[in-house]
């Protein structure tokens, strides 16, 4: 793994696009995969702007790692929603390349099926990337007693739907369960760009990075991929 350290929040969004601008530059008709969250945010920022300075998505295609089971796309906390508002409408990417798990699936367990193919149709995820939850999650790859392997329905624990009740009135609006790319399909992307800010993360990136690989702590599998460049601040590395 390579990690970055950055001053803060501002610098690491800035070099975490840099990377994947270097990646589109490099390969205009990549797959990328995305996240949503808070803390891709900034990231989002920054490859707008590179867009209105040249940079071209015009071939790139996207498949990102979740969705919340429930919400139509429209919904204000839809995942679809987030990266409308926070990349997609303001890039040249054509709509019709960026997917998502579809939330609204009448058959969820058919959805994930056709998600996981579609990601293999397209030949793979040339860079993936990830964030990393307060529990160790990637994905909505909760803690658990294994690795679950594709993509999968998921019952998200009190902890996530405590961390994500801030973008809703209240925890009981939160959805209780999501699809989410697996393990072996996030560790199936040729390169992962993993992004942590924040001294609230910094226990958890400890673990990650330097405790045993145990799906207690679903990012500790990260260790065991060949290709993994950590962009984090100084808070989020202020515990190793
Ligand atoms: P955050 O979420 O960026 O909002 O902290 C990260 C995650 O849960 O994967």
């Amino acid at each position: 793994m390579r990690i970055i350290r950055t001053k803060d929040y501002a610098e690491a969004s800035a070099v975490a696009a840099e990377l994947m601008a270097a990646q589109i530059t490099l390969k205009p008709d990549s797959v990328i995969g995305l996240a949503t969250g808070s803390t891709p945010c900034g990231m989002y920022a920054n490859l707008v702007e590179k867009c209105k300075n040249g940079l071209d998505f015009s071939a790139v295609t996207t498949v990102n790692l979740d969705e919340y089971v429930g919400l139509p796309a429209e919904h204000e906390q839809s995942y679809r929603k987030f990266m409308n508002t926070n990349l997609f409408d303001h890039v040249n990417i054509k709509p019709e390349n960026t997917h998502l798990p579809n939330g609204m699936a009448e058959d969820p367990e058919a959805e994930c099926v056709r998600y996981e193919a579609l990601i293999n149709s397209l030949g793979g995820v040339d860079m993936q990337l990830l964030g990393i939850g307060h529990n160790g999650h990637i994905g909505f790859n909760e803690p658990s007693d294994r690795f679950v392997c594709d993509t999968n329905c998921i019952t998200l624990t009190a902890r996530t739907i405590e961390a994500n009740s801030r973008f809703f009135s209240s925890a009981d609006e939160v959805p209780k369960r999501a699809l989410s790319m697996g393990i072996r399909t996030i560790l199936r992307a040729k390169r992962i760009l993993l992004l942590i800010t924040g001294t609230d993360k910094a226990e958890i990136l400890k673990k990650a990075v330097y405790g045993p690989v145990t799906p207690e702590v679903p990012a500790s599998i990260l260790q065991m991929h060949p290709d993994v460049t950590l962009v984090a601040d100084a808070d989020a590395l202020s515990a190793l």
